[in-house]
């Protein structure tokens, strides 16, 4: 007879690790929900079960938990995603639950490149000189840092289009996903781009940007991760 398998495991998700985590769990025969924040209108959903939406903070989460029979966490947000990362720290803790958190590693500047490292938006905004042509791939919630800076030109990289228009005296926007190198090469070619802003997220799916900017001989503004 086989061992019954109670193992019950919540992966915090939203990235693509997350995504092939879930399929290598769901190959092994393990029981795994996937938890996808909401934010996009049309998600890649993981395979398996997928739950959507906000917990409630760190307590929903840990009598989300409880009540659902979880035995193990998985955090496999984005690096960028530091409130759910938290919540996930503080309800295992609370409720005994074991947690394990996914790191994606940084990605390191090459001798050809160009980057300006810095601490958080503000500091980026700072960073552009008068007349840039900037190529800004962020969400939505990470854009206001830019809107005082009424001498450069923003070209905005969205998924989904914005719910409201973007506050900006100069900007234009492109809804789409990260691509690779030739793609992006070809984007920021033909927006005139001679500024890049973007947080160091890792990882391949977003390199694309960080390869052409380096093929153009482009300058890179890059938030660093705290801590
Ligand atoms: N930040 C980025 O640049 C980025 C890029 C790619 C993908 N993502 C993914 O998008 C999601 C949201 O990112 P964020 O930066 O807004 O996160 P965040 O600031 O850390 O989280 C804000 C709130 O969103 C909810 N939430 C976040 N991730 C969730 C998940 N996987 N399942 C259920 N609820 C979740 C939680 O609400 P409650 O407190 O109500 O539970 C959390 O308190 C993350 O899952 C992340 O992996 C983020």
């Amino acid at each position: 007879m086989p061992r019954e398998n109670h193992e019950r495991i919540l992966i915090l998700g939203g990235t693509a690790e997350a995504t092939a985590m879930a399929a290598r769990l769901i190959a092994e025969g393990k029981q795994v929900i996937s938890s996808l924040a909401g934010r996009t209108v049309e998600p890649v959903l993981p395979p398996g079960e997928v739950r959507i939406g906000g917990f409630g903070g760190s307590e929903g989460l840990a009598r989300y938990l409880l009540e659902n029979h979880i035995s193990l966490v998985i955090d496999a947000t984005h690096p960028f995603a530091s409130r759910i990362s938290q919540n996930a720290q503080l309800a295992c803790d609370s409720t005994g639950v074991p947690l394990k958190a996914l790191q994606r590693p940084r990605w390191e500047p090459r001798g050809d490149d160009h980057w300006t490292s810095v601490q958080d938006l503000t500091q980026a905004a700072r960073a552009l000189p008068g007349g840039a042509r900037v190529f800004l791939a962020l969400g939505r919630q990470y854009l206001d840092a830019f809107t005082g800076r009424t001498d450069c030109h923003f070209v905005i990289r969205m998924i989904d289009p914005p719910a409201s228009p973007l506050p900006f005296a100069s900007a234009e926007l492109v809804l789409g996903k990260p691509s690779d190198e030739e793609e992006e090469c070809a984007l920021l070619m033909a927006h005139a781009i001679t500024h890049l802003v973007c947080r160091n997220s890792g990882g391949p799916a977003g390199y694309g940007k960080i390869a052409a900017a380096r093929s153009l001989g482009l300058p890179v503004i890059m938030v660093e991760r705290a801590g």
